[in-house]
């Protein structure tokens, strides 16, 4: 399946991952793709505040994944492991560095959502959601999502999204 989404604002994009939260479940592998600064940190923070995890979503410089506990004050109950593997791309063999990274471990009980991961990722889960994330040429702030599922039951979940 395939489905476009415009976000005009960062607020649009927070809320799509918000959106896009209620409809993920323990053991999905979402990939965030699109160039630097196209709003793959957002989208994650939208999805992490979605899915009521604790502690900041960001990228720190030296930390490739973190693992997000639910914050039950925040209605959480599903982890959110947040991965960022653009470091990893200066590695020799960076398929051996997420191999290290043991994310198998945690991907049952977990939603995976994982910036840079593109041909890096995929075997983690049978089935995963690709979200390529674009700026339009002189769109200014506006951003545009394109999902494309990979197995699994995408098309009946992700219907109703917003934008
Ligand atoms: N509609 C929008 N959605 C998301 N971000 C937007 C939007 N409009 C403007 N922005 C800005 O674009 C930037 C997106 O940054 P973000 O860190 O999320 O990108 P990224 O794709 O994670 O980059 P990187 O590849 O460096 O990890 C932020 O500065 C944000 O304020
Ligand atoms: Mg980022």
């Amino acid at each position: 399946m395939t489905a476009v989404h415009k976000l005009p604002t960062v607020a649009d994009t927070r809320a799509f991952g918000e959106a896009l939260a209620a409809r993920l479940r323990p053991g999905d592998l979402v990939l965030l793709a699109g160039p630097l600064g196209a709003g793959k940190t957002v989208l994650a923070q939208g999805i992490g505040a979605g899915l009521g995890v604790a502690g900041a979503v960001t990228s720190p410089t030296f930390v490739i994944a973190r693992v997000h506990r639910p914050d039950p004050a925040r209605g959480g109950t599903v982890p959110m492991v947040h991965v960022d593997a653009y470091r990893l791309g200066a590695a020799p063999d960076p398929r051996a560095e997420v191999d290290d990274l043991d994310l198998d471990a945690v991907t049952g009980e977990s939603v995976m959502v994982v910036e840079w991961g593109e041909g890096l990722v995929e075997q983690l889960a049978d089935a995963y959601l690709l979200v390529r994330i674009d700026r339009p040429d002189g769109g200014g702030e506006v951003r545009v999502v394109e999902l494309v599922g990979h197995g699994g039951d995408w098309s009946g979940r992700l219907a109703g999204l917003p934008g």
